[in-house]
């Protein structure tokens, strides 16, 4: 397939930000330049938008095996195309966990077949996650796992971790790690603090975050393991991160754009669709999370994608399991609320979205002559209605549901194969 992306504005990735067209021949960029005109090549006009790196996801839950009725990888994928997104780092809680050989495989095999973006595998670091005896690690990055994480299931033993970190750093794997002390979270839902009590909802203090925040910090430290922090929430948190990267701790972080702009006072209707771990914090939290991006102490934004069925989210909010559906509105979220408010620039949100979690991951991304056409484009500008029930993935879970968001994802290409593209229905076929 040739394809002539014409008159976009083209932000590279690597500080390049000009008006151009783009030429892709079967899967690589060939030509970035003024005025290309090729024959027989399929020609989108981007007149007016922004041609982007495809965005990196490096925390997304496909579900899939085990938990199909959430989502699967088809579904998953498909979500992540319609947000910009050409390549997804997908988390181990699955059923089985991604803890052994055959469990990649599987996912990747499912991912070649039915996937339409790129799905990298994250292994478990514990068997089973139960956080007590370790992974096969050589077998595990042998099958292709581009981390380890114990998502979801936090690592109480230092003990553990410790050991986790040392065989991490002989097989050069990063360790992502939830940073969660249970003793502290107990049966919290949400944020500890005055609304919590209001709302008669049991709290998870910023303490449960920090506390294992240090702890992987001083284990890092002792091990030399790359340490990748998810999901950052509080202002605690950043100073942490913030001090470790000034001693020289190989350490990277992420945040979500939920965290990034909304806060507990989003539960007070008590709409499970805002329950998420770790929980939403108070406006310091949010102000020192948008601070931590702005000076590099946090390097990237992750969506967490979560999905949840309606049933599991139609209970009481103590009952209601965590998290949030966030492939399709990641973009128009951090582009509505940091980029078109002047708080960063659309070329900080290419490295925050794209080229930031691709280093960490160690994958190759950014637009220029001789790579892969990994390239989305947007329209920074068009106002849209959020609305779950138009989302590609399963997952209706979201609190943006019937907000008002400027920026809408026109078309996604992955791999020189356009793989979304608005109002338009798709079947994966390759050309
Ligand atoms: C995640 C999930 O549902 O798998 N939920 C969430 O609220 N973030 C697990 C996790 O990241 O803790
Ligand atoms: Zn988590």
């Amino acid at each position: 397939m040739r394809i002539v992306i014409k008159n976009g504005i083209v932000i590279d990735g690597f500080g390049g930000e000009e008006k151009a067209d783009i030429f892709i021949n079967y899967g690589i960029i060939k030509g970035i330049d003024k005025n290309i005109d090729v024959s027989d090549a399929i020609v989108i006009d981007a007149e007016g938008k922004y041609v982007l790196p495809g965005f990196v996801d490096m925390h997304t839950h496909l579900r899939q095996p085990g938990f199909e009725e959430k989502e699967t990888i088809k579904t998953g994928t498909e979500s992540a195309a319609a947000g910009g997104f050409t390549t997804v780092a997908c988390m181990p809680n699955t059923n089985p966990p991604i803890d052994s050989e055959v469990v990649v495989e599987y996912v990747k095999a499912v991912a070649q077949r039915e996937g339409v973006v790129k799905v990298l595998p994250i292994g478990a670091m514990t068997k089973g996650m139960k956080g007590e005896e370790i992974t096969e690690m050589a077998k595990l990055k042998k099958a292709g796992v581009v981390a380890l994480s114990d998502d979801g299931f936090p690592i109480m033993s230092a003990g553990i971790m410790k050991r986790v970190m040392t065989y991490g750093k002989m097989y050069d794997l990063l360790m992502i790690t939830h940073c969660e002390d249970k003793t502290l979270s107990g049966e919290g839902v949400m944020n500890s603090g005055i609304i919590a009590t209001m709302l008669g909802l049991k709290g998870i203090p910023r303490e449960a975050e920090e506390v294992m925040l240090a702890r992987n910090i001083i284990l890092a430290k002792a091990t030399g393991a790359k340490l990748h922090i998810a999901h950052v929430s509080t202002k605690g948190s950043v100073e942490l991160i913030r001090r470790a990267k000034e001693e020289g701790v190989s350490i990277t972080a992420e945040v979500t754009p939920h965290h990034l702009t909304l806060t507990d006072e989003a539960v007070y209707n008590y709409d499970t669709n805002t329950k998420v771990f770790p929980p939403l914090r108070t406006r310091e939290d949010v102000e020192a999370l948008i601070e931590g991006l702005k000076d590099g102490t946090i390097d990237a934004i992750a969506t967490d994608h979560a999905p949840h069925t309606k049933d599991d989210k139609k209970v009481p909010y103590d009952m209601a399991p965590f998290g949030i559906s966030g492939l399709e509105t990641a973009f128009s979220v951090i582009n509505t609320f940091l980029v078109q408010t002047g708080i960063i620039t659309m070329k900080a949100l290419v490295n925050y979205m794209s080229m930031n979690p691709a280093r960490i991951l160690g994958i190759s991304n950014g637009i220029r002559v001789g790579a892969t056409a990994d390239i989305v484009i947007v329209n920074p500008h068009e106002e849209y209605t959020v609305d779950k029930e138009k989302f590609k993935s399963k997952g209706k879970n979201t609190p943006y549901h019937g907000m008002k968001l400027k920026g809408v994802v026109e078309y996604t290409i992955v791999e020189g194969q356009i793989r979304y593209q608005k109002n338009k229905k798709f079947e994966k076929v390759e050309i």
